[in-house]
């Protein structure tokens, strides 16, 4: 019964405000924007319903793009190439950036090479290879995720590459608790990876992750963060845990987004031949570079952060522990990053073509 009231408000909702705008024309085109808007950002259920049908569908839709195996921003140096990571498997390299955000995330904000023996869990996991990437080189534990949408699962699930420390369950992650998946294990790192504007109970998400992470464990979160909204959010943040690092990498994502646009343009090339509008929307759906509105608003009214949380400790006052954006750790991490490779894994070799 539910299920059916669900998918009715999906369908029923998209429907009314697809019919509206091709009846109406361009101003309603506006008003019908201003309202989606509010309700995949602002609002508190349906926002959860939206976001779980548009995944479904998106991965329905994709669900035979094998390279399409992560789908975030991308996170990219201000070089040339952008490049953190010397990818060398074919399918690594098509999600280049993507796999650079994760790894960003995971290792590059904290100063760490691996996560040997450590337990990670992906919130908002999405077609899992983001988390895959990790397991695959960096070695955790344990690497579990966690979708909304049970198509993404299933593509995650059926996209593991026989990498044991990997799986992936379907469930919603403001309710942690309903989800069947390891919750005796504490997590040394719980990663968020431009998810966390999908959901409208942070309260619920934060303190189901305050339960599962480990005493010295790191919660990672990346996302585009409404400037006006940066200092809520933080609040909310700070009732739960301590701000250990914050950096704003507007320009590092869309220096990203801009070397990632012939693979996605390509993408959008393929699925659709010749509609423009069609073309357009795709454009937003999937973030490109120029064009998109993501792109546009990123550094005007929105920034990308990355935030490392941890668990209070009261002996140290949380508000002297919250840093802005410093320059010298990021040259740092870039240069470090620079020296990463994967060239000599024979793993690696096998696959490259
Ligand atoms: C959000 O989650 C918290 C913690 O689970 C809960 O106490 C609160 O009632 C929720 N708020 C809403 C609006 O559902």
């Amino acid at each position: 019964m539910i299920i059916v009231l669900e998918l009715f408000l999906q369908f029923g909702l998209l429907l009314v405000l697809l019919g509206l705008c091709l009846w109406l024309g361009d101003k309603v085109f506006l008003v019908v924007e201003h309202l989606i808007y509010h309700l995949i950002y602002q609002s508190t259920w349906p926002r959860k319903l939206i976001w779980k049908f548009f995944y479904n569908s998106f991965s329905w839709y994709l669900k035979n793009e094998n390279y399409f195996r992560s789908h975030n921003c991308g996170y990219a140096i201000l070089t040339q190439t952008g490049e953190t990571l010397k990818l060398v498997a074919k399918q690594d390299i098509k999600n280049q950036y993507q796999n650079q955000m994760y790894h960003y995330a995971a290792l590059g904000i904290r100063n760490l090479d691996d996560l040997q023996g450590k337990n990670v869990l992906d919130l908002a996991t999405g077609r899992g290879g983001g988390l895959a990437f990790l397991a695959k080189y960096f070695y955790p534990k344990n690497a579990v995720g966690i979708d909304i949408s049970s198509h993404q699962i299933q593509f995650a699930q059926s996209h593991q590459d026989e990498i044991d420390s990997l799986s992936y369950f379907q469930g919603d992650v403001e309710c942690l608790n309903a989800v069947n998946f390891d919750k005796d294990i504490q997590y040394d790192l719980i990663t968020c990876i431009e998810s966390l504007h999908c959901f409208s109970n942070l309260s619920a998400i934060f303190n189901g992750v305050q339960n599962l992470m480990q005493k010295n464990g790191n919660f990672v979160i990346v996302d585009i963060f409404e400037k006006k909204e940066v200092k809520n959010i933080e609040k909310i943040m700070k009732h739960f845990f301590m701000i250990e690092k914050r950096e704003i990498i507007t320009i590092n994502v869309k220096h990203a987004m801009n070397l990632d646009k012939p693979r996605v343009e390509k993408m959008i090339s393929k699925f659709i031949t010749d509609n423009e509008i069609a073309k357009q929307v795709m454009r937003n759906i999937l973030a490109s570079a120029e064009g998109s509105k993501t792109y546009e608003e990123l550094g005007k009214t929105k920034e990308y952060i990355c935030y490392v949380l941890r668990h209070p400790n009261p002996a140290i006052d949380a508000t002297h522990q919250c840093q802005s954006p410093n320059e010298k750790n990021m040259r740092r991490y870039q240069e470090q990053m620079a020296l990463h490779s994967y060239q000599n894994d024979p793993q690696n070799q096998q696959q490259s073509m």
